[in-house]
């Protein structure tokens, strides 16, 4: 069983994909939205975040960890990786290697938080990519409070997508890199107000096909099971996930709640 979580429903984005090319493993998905957003909080309490739900998620059998959250990924995953060394960890990329090859204006433009932007993680990647490409960072500020709201489609969406294009757009760069999981429920808003040449990069299939990698070679699979076991929770609002999970992946499940430790 697929153990994964984020800070809150942007996660769901690598569950809609991983659950569409893996359809009969059993995933269950935690949404931290007691804790939401990760973006502002300090390494420590994401790391103590992470451990907990980790226990958590290995107490309901998981058998791999999918952190689907580039903020805990960059704070916290190398430590879940040495308290749990024998537990496969998938964690999210900051997919600025693809763009930064392929660049043709060399430049290009990566969205995040500022705790990713800040990261090690990010930083060492940027000083190592610097030879290839310009690449200049934006936070998507507002990004994640829109699509915990389910706002993916208003003028007050398209406003806030806005204003954190402009300055990316200012410096011509010719690639736009997702480094936040909630970012992929705004692409559509995102491609709206790029001009076509402008390439946007999306790492959530490669981090799926490094799911599946890794399932495959700890053989640590728990399916197929028909239909798939798929369990919903959250430490915040279940209404909130609930609508979300009819209105943007039209499914009905229930949804459980673990009251924030
Ligand atoms: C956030 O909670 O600020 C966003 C988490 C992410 O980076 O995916």
């Amino acid at each position: 069983m697929i153990g994964m979580f984020d800070s809150g429903l942007g996660g769901l984005s690598v569950w809609r994909e991983l659950t569409a090319q893996l359809p009969d493993e059993p995933v269950i998905y935690l949404a931290d939205q007691g804790y939401c957003p990760y973006g502002g909080r300090s390494d420590d309490e994401l790391i103590a975040r992470a451990e907990l739900i980790a226990d958590y998620l290995l107490a309901q059998s998981a058998t791999l960890l999918l952190i689907a959250c580039n903020t805990a990924t960059s704070a916290a995953a190398r430590h879940l990786r040495l308290k749990y060394p024998t537990l496969p960890i998938v964690g999210m990329e900051p997919a600025i290697k693809p763009a930064a090859l392929s660049t043709q204006s060399g430049k290009i433009g990566v969205l995040a938080t500022q705790a990713t932007l800040r990261g090690e993680k990010f930083r060492q990647l940027a000083a190592q990519l610097h030879d290839h490409a310009e690449i200049y960072s934006q936070a998507g500020t507002g990004f994640v409070e829109l699509v915990e709201s389910g706002e993916l489609d208003s003028d007050n969406a398209r406003r806030t997508v806005g204003a954190a294009l402009a300055p990316l757009l200012a410096h011509n760069v010719d690639h736009v890199v997702l480094g936040c999981t909630h970012y992929p429920f705004l692409a559509p808003l995102i491609r709206e107000q790029l001009p076509p040449h402008i390439d946007i990069i999306d790492p959530t299939d490669a981090v799926v096909r490094q799911t599946l990698r890794l399932l495959q070679h700890h053989q640590c699979r728990s399916g197929p099971q028909t239909p798939p076991q798929y369990r919903f929770v959250t430490t915040g609002d279940d209404h909130s996930m609930q609508q979300f999970l009819r209105q943007i992946l039209q499914r009905d499940d229930r949804v459980e709640t673990l009251l924030p430790a």
